[in-house]
């Protein structure tokens, strides 16, 4: 049966303020709902029930427990705890290490998710993972393809193969091409974007950390303890550019299902609900004769008159104005807070 593990140790800069190194995107009600997470948790549970996994680190685990109750997730086995963040390739190979310490076979299923981004039509994901199994029948490594509506330069890249029923093979991968590149692959129409989830055999996953990553896949075989006394001395490194990049038995499922990364406060903006004058108004907000804006409130009121298209985050000890259009300056923000301490 299939398995999920969803890896929810990243940090988060883009949505700053709200999203800082303290509370990362995974964890925040963004649309003023359910957090990311806990929308990822319900998209697996028809899938999975409760063999889901979530890898992060120690000091989420409260957080992930409760998230997880809340939406009626019983906590018990949920929890993958990493001593320290080394990127996605260690989590996975956690996540592998663990599955085979408990003698699941080679041939399980296993899911890869991210908890940061959202897919409105969990019908069409549940048949695209369908249409994946067929592929991993194939002993393929499996992922999911966006078509892409610009040349984004933060995801990977899939360049389309030969189609196989209801997937097709993959003939290049490439992880964040510089904005050139991402540019022809767009234009080209060959190329879809990563959607970074992955579904694969485990003895498929395991077989491409021992060819491509040999030390970090010695370690996975020894097992899951034996991979944590090492894991805070391993290189960070990304599954995509580590093991995706380079394996020869890459699977792409296309996947028209309303995903968004909401990577950005204009992202979110456009994914949410608005009112009647397009304004998307989250916690105590009084916006007279406001239009197109997206203002956020946390805790205190927040009131705005007579202003259009503008971006408006407050919380309890920073606040961000921007015009809208122009939130990926964001990063910029939290890089110069960086630098200042
Ligand atoms: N447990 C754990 N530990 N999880 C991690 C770690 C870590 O050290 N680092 C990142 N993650 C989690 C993040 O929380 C996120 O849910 C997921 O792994 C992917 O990591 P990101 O850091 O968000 O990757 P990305 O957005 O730059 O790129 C990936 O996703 C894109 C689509 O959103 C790649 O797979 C791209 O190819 C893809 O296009
Ligand atoms: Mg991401």
């Amino acid at each position: 049966p299939l398995q999920a593990v969803i890896l929810a140790g990243g940090g988060g800069t883009r949505l700053w303020p709200l999203s800082r190194e303290e509370v990362p995107k995974q964890f925040l009600a963004l649309s003023g709902k359910e957090s990311l997470l806990q929308g990822t948790f319900r998209r697996l549970m028809p899938l999975c029930g409760d063999r889901i996994r979530v890898v992060a680190g120690e000091r989420w685990d409260s957080q992930i427990l409760h998230q997880a109750r809340q939406i009626g997730l019983d906590g018990e086995g949920l929890l993958l705890t990493e001593p320290t963040g080394r990127n996605t390739a260690p989590a996975i190979a956690l996540a592998l290490a663990a599955s085979l310490d408990e003698g699941l076979d080679e041939t399980t299923p296993l899911l890869v998710c991210p908890s940061d981004h959202v897919i409105d039509d969990e019908r069409a994901f549940a048949d695209a993972v369908e249409a994946g199994l067929e592929a991993c029948d194939d002993g393929r490594l499996v992922t999911f393809g966006i078509v892409p509506d610009a040349a984004e330069t933060g995801f990977g890249y899939i360049r389309l193969g030969r189609a196989r029923g209801r997937w097709r093979e993959v003939s290049a991968f490439v992880e964040k091409p510089d904005a050139e590149r991402a540019r022809a692959y767009v234009d080209s129409g060959e190329y879809l974007w990563n959607g970074g989830i992955f579904l694969f055999r485990l003895g498929d996953m395991a077989a491409a950390f021992d060819r491509h990553l040999p030390e970090l896949g010695a370690l996975m075989r020894r097992g899951r303890e034996a991979l944590l006394a090492a894991f805070a001395g391993l290189p960070a490194l990304s599954v995509d550019v580590a093991v995706m990049e380079r394996a020869d038995n890459v699977a792409v499922v296309p996947l028209d299902a309303g995903w968004t990364d909401l990577g950005s406060w204009d992202a979110l903006y456009e994914h949410g609900d608005k009112d009647e004058r397009g304004n998307l108004l989250v916690g105590d907000v009084l916006a007279g004769e406001c239009r197109n804006c997206l203002i956020r409130g946390d805790g205190r009121l927040v009131a705005a008159s007579g202003v259009e298209d503008l971006l408006v985050v407050d919380t309890a000890d920073a606040l961000f104005i921007a015009p809208r259009g122009s939130s990926q300056k964001v990063r910029d923000i939290a890089e110069s807070l960086r630098a200042r301490g």
